[in-house]
């Protein structure tokens, strides 16, 4: 009897797994010229890229069910082959590399996935993504025609795919995967690969259809891909992109919401208006499979990040670095997603007709034999708003802007109105806390542990040499550092009267170096190729000269990328009294790594290494110093950035889990930034930056995961100098969310226009609140109906004001995790300045 229940639940269980998951069902999919086809129904895909080893396992689930309810259908991921593929035949997929539990996470959303599989992504990621050890295989050539890398290449895919078939992950095998991805971008560099290129793209080709996955293949960026491989756009905009067969559908497999960061330079945003407009621009001109490249950007941990690339990876993505949704473009998408659903039937199966309606205005029109009917209508000059007249209706049309009418009268949706709420985020300094013992909190004054490394070359010299070497040849990236010491003599009359003349002059090809003269630090130059003149004191007899060479992440792409060096090239000694001495003659002697990552003071055994030493007066601003301290979880749940602002540049850990390079440096005042971001017009990486002049990334997300409730090592490696009692832990907190709705349209966004028209549909006289996570409402801090302005954290009340505004507020939002409080006459006092446009401006506490 038991047995037979127990069946009856067991078989119960897998109908409804199959039902909501699809598991066990095989899809076919397919496509024509239209879209993809899944078990023969067309299928519109809106994708996000989600990074899995740029986040945790365990923030894995709540970013794929954020971007769900961002009304994302799909996750989009690349395969990461040098986090894999340790050595030859040595793999690696535990904890952000667990590439199988992270696609079950997507299935068991409910969710596609689309997997790039490369394997060379560049993704700013170490060396594209390809293992540093193939370099050294001899014969190889990354990314063309020769058999040593087509081996390499070849042997990882099939790895791939068949542990994936293994775990029946593909479509055909009931799994999310409906689409795969050969290469990345090679169309870009295909020419200056020869002949070898085009031979080697059409292998690429070749090679993956021999995998037999049962799913089609695609590559990007790539214009002769033979069928049935599509070829797919990467761009700011896909609207205008034709794939090369006239059977593929348009897919966009990169539509970038922002930009990455690096060091030196000003933090790229993208406004979330031009994004939507350029998503509904691609949808209204055919398209139907797009992909943001990146949906969730995530963390560079340890030293994954490619040449320069800050240990951030936020992209100003739709979800942040620390998985909250960025407010307000996550809801403004979530919003054109819907709009967009709305439309499916019609996109997918109706026919289109094209329309001018007047200069740079176009109406897209899909209509379905059923009658259904879908249109798009745009406006694509940068500048003015419009006012067009379509089937009989006038609708205004701002700059810039799209409208969505799925049913080709009524808006649902405008690109340049953002009506999603919007928030502020704070980081909350929390000082570093060490309790007495882990089941008692008195807390105790933090007792830390130190190890300062001499500057120079610890135990042996690994060798010696006549010159310079290439850095990365060198240290084949197994570290970021490489000592390099010479000495020499002088005599007294050599060095100048006047001592502060003599010059070390120094040419790198990059990153970053220390420069000591003995023992004293003299100066830290860094570029991605630089020149350097540091003024040093010397002094009669031998003089130490001692660089540390550093990279700081390799380059991820461009054409023979991996033969891309760094280090010293040229070191000269100026103003001596018989003027300038050529170092490059003098024997170097080199050692890869610090001391202290030979003896793995960050983690295990090194952890008791009896090199640290006890102190409660940590040093300040002393150059290699390596700190350790036990600490406890900062309180509650929000995510937390490790706050380095007081430190200058080097590596740190927690509990032996790498938080990646820290280094705040400054970018340039000089550089271009905005107070204010003119979403009209044609994006570009720089259009909208800010920050110039301040530093580049201050905090460092250390996941919540990592942390116990106490007794956590936090070890950090500082090159130059800092202060470490002036670390924190900064929690990153929702501290308001906002709503700003006007009886015009549904937010004055930045720039306001004046709206003589009536939409058919206004969705826009309801202010929409919804707090993060489980929180609720617990105060309303600023509610005005009447003529408020500002921005969400600094609202300000107009000339007229309804007094009861908060009153009524309070009493729709309060205690609830979301709310609507609509312009109505019931609530709000409509009598009030008659004669003007009237707006709600909220904003709210969740705790
Ligand atoms: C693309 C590339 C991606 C990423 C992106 C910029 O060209 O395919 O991997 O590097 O640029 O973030």
């Amino acid at each position: 009897m038991w047995v037979k229940s127990k069946l009856l639940v067991v078989l119960v269980e897998a109908l409804l797994l199959q039902l909501i998951y699809g598991q066990g069902f095989d899809y076919n999919v397919s496509y024509d010229s239209r879209s993809i086809i899944i078990n023969g129904e067309r299928k519109l895909i809106i994708s996000g890229s989600i990074h899995y080893p740029r986040s945790v396992p365990a923030m894995w689930p709540g970013l794929v069910q954020l971007a769900k309810e961002g009304g994302v259908n799909a996750i989009e991921s690349y395969v990461f082959w040098n986090g894999h593929e340790l050595s030859p035949d040595n793999f690696y997929f535990e904890g952000r590399f667990d590439l199988v539990n992270f696609v079950k996470i997507v299935h068991q959303a409910g969710m596609y996935m689309i997997l790039r599989i490369g394997p060379f992504v560049a993704a700013e990621w170490n060396y594209g993504g390809v293992p540093v050890w193939l370099h050294y295989v001899p014969g190889t050539v990354f990314r063309t025609d020769n058999e040593p890398w087509k081996y390499y290449m070849e042997k990882f895919t099939t790895y791939i795919v068949n542990l994936l078939k293994e775990e029946k992950l593909f479509a055909s095998q009931g799994g999310p995967i409906i689409l795969a991805q050969i290469e990345n971008e090679y169309g870009n560099y295909e020419k200056a690969y020869g002949d070898g290129g085009k031979r080697y793209a059409q292998w690429c080709a070749k090679m993956a259809l021999s995998k037999n996955i049962g799913v089609p293949w695609i590559m990007c960026q790539q214009w002769d891909t033979p069928d049935p491989v599509i070829n797919t756009c990467n761009a700011f905009y896909c609207h205008d992109f034709t794939p090369v067969s006239a059977k593929s559908p348009k897919i966009w497999t990169e539509n970038w919401p922002g930009w990455f960061k690096s060091f030196g330079s000003p933090t790229p945003h993208r406004p979330a208006e031009d994004i939507a407009y350029a998503v509904a621009r691609f949808f209204q001109k055919g398209g139907s499979v797009h992909n943001y490249y990146v949906y969730h950007g995530g963390t560079n941990f340890g030293r994954t990040a490619g040449d320069y690339v800050t240990t951030s990876y936020d992209y100003d993505a739709p979800i942040d670095e620390y998985g909250l949704a960025r407010f307000p473009k996550w809801g403004h998408l979530k919003e054109l997603h819907g709009a967009i659903k709305l439309c499916e039937k019609a996109l997918l199966n109706g026919e289109r007709t094209s329309l001018s309606l007047g200069p740079l205005l176009e109406a897209d029109v899909y209509t379905e034999t059923s009658g259904s009917c879908a249109a798009f209508l745009s406006n694509s000059d940068n500048k003015t708003d419009r006012i067009v007249q379509f089937r009989n209706m006038t609708y205004n049309l701002p700059a810039w802007s799209v409208s969505i009418l799925p049913d080709c009268k009524n808006v649902e949706f405008n690109s340049a109105k953002v009506g999603s709420q919007s928030s502020v985020i704070d980081m909350v300094s929390e000082e570093l806390q060490q309790s007495a013992s882990s089941d008692n909190r008195d807390l105790k004054n933090l007792q830390w542990e130190v190890f300062v490394e001499k500057p120079g070359i610890w135990g042996e010299p690994d060798f010696n040499i006549t010159g310079f070497v290439d850095h990365i040849n060198t240290t084949k990236d197994t570290t970021d550092y490489l000592w390099v010491t010479t000495s020499l003599y002088l005599d007294s009359n050599e060095i100048l009267e006047n001592n502060s003349s003599q010059v070390l002059s120094v040419k790198s090809k990059g990153h970053a170096l220390h420069v000591f003269v003995n023992q004293e630090l003299q100066g830290s130059p860094s570029g991605t190729d630089f020149t350097a003149e540091i003024p040093i004191s010397l002094k009669a007899g031998i003089n130490e000269i001692t660089l540390l060479s550093m990279t700081v992440g390799l380059t991820s792409a461009g054409t023979l990328y991996e033969w891309v060096g760094a280090g010293l090239t040229s070191v000269e000694l100026k103003g001596l009294k018989n003027g300038t001495l050529d170092l490059a003659n003098f024997t170097w002697f080199y050692k890869i790594g610090l001391q202290g990552e030979h003896l793995n003071l960050y983690k295990g055994d090194g952890l008791k290494s009896s090199n640290w030493i006890s102190t409660m007066e940590p040093p300040k601003q002393q150059p290699l110093t390596w700190y350790k301290v036990l600490v406890d979880a900062p309180s509650n749940n929000e995510p937390i950035g490790l706050d380095m602002i007081h430190m200058w540049k080097g590596l740190a850990w927690l509990n032996g889990e790498q938080i990646g390079r820290y280094w705040p440096i400054n970018s340039s005042k000089y550089d271009s930034c905005v107070d204010h971001c003119d979403y009209r017009g044609e994006f570009s990486q720089k259009k909208c930056s800010t920050g110039c002049g301040e530093p580049t990334q201050r905090w460092y997300h250390i996941p919540r995961s990592w942390f116990k409730p106490s007794g956590n090592v936090l070890v950090i490696f500082e090159e130059r100098g800092g202060d470490p009692t002036q670390i924190r832990f900064s929690k990153r907190k929702v501290s308001s969310i906002c709503s700003f709705v006007s009886e015009d349209h549904p937010s004055l966004s930045a720039l306001s226009w004046t709206s003589p028209v009536n939409e058919p549909n206004d969705v826009s006289l309801t202010a929409r609140l919804s707090c993060p996570g489980s929180t609720l409402i617990s105060s309303i801090k600023f509610a005005s109906f009447g003529d408020p302005s500002g921005a969400c954290g600094s609202y300000t009340r107009g000339d007229c004001h309804d007094p009861n505004s908060v009153s009524v507020v309070e009493k729709i939002c309060l205690n609830k995790s979301e709310c609507d409080i609509k312009l109505t006459n019931d609530n709000f006092n409509q009598a009030f300045c008659p004669n003007t446009v009237r707006r709600l401006a909220v904003e709210a506490v969740c705790g």
